[in-house]
């Protein structure tokens, strides 16, 4: 993963949608996201692809969980640290020990892609969902389930740009029952919070 000028010319997703090319900032669906888990986690909660560590942290204040924010970005783990947050560089929940965590968030990289746009860059990491949207959310789907504690939640946030009913047919193919948390609709895509339990 490269950590490209973005004053080379290239245009980037990033570029396209306004973004710092490093670390992702909080959006829409970051606060959609943090909106769902303000109000159903608890416990000991991960946040999975933590970016900026906004989510993380509004978490940590709003609810008085215990925090942990991950994400492969280093730049991401660096900023997140500097919240005061607990912080693990993971590619999404490989280290993590099963059976622990009561609630786990994720906001994805969801757009679906070109391979021939990729750029390697670290906010293609941040956005790029492959060519379905959903590289990065199957896997995830397939695994969180071993890290949850007994009764834990998860909280996945899914564009309509990504596949909705396919997500959901996955999750529940893997055990969860999938509910909508929390949802808006915006000109090219709608938001949804999936609370999957
Ligand atoms: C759409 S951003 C969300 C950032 C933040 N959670 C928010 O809502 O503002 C997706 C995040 O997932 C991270 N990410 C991408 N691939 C990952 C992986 N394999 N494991 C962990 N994090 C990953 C990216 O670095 C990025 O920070």
């Amino acid at each position: 993963m490269t950590d490209r000028d973005p004053s080379d010319g290239r245009r980037t997703l990033a570029e396209r949608r306004g973004l710092e090319t490093r670390v992702y900032q909080p959006a829409e669906d970051s606060g959609l996201l943090a909106e769902a888990a303000v109000e159903h986690a608890s416990g000991l909660v991960l946040e999975v692809g933590t970016g900026s560590g906004w989510v993380a942290e509004t978490v940590a204040r709003e609810t008085g969980a215990r925090v942990v924010a991950s994400d492969v970005n280093p730049h991401a783990c660096r900023g997140a640290s500097a919240r005061g947050l607990e912080t693990a560089r993971a590619d999404l929940l490989a280290p993590f020990r099963d059976g622990v965590f009561d609630a786990v968030l994720f906001n994805p990289p969801y757009l679906p892609t070109d391979p021939d746009n990729e750029w390697d860059d670290w906010m293609e990491a941040a956005l790029s969902g492959g060519e379905s949207g959903r590289e990065l959310i199957d896997p995830f789907l397939d695994d969180v389930g071993r890290v949850l504690a007994p009764s834990g939640i998860v909280l996945l946030l899914v564009s309509s740009l990504a596949g909705f009913d396919d997500v959901v047919d996955r999750a529940e193919r893997r055990g969860f029952d999938a509910e909508t948390a929390v949802q808006e609709s915006y000109p090219f895509e709608t938001l949804s919070v999936l609370l999957l339990s």
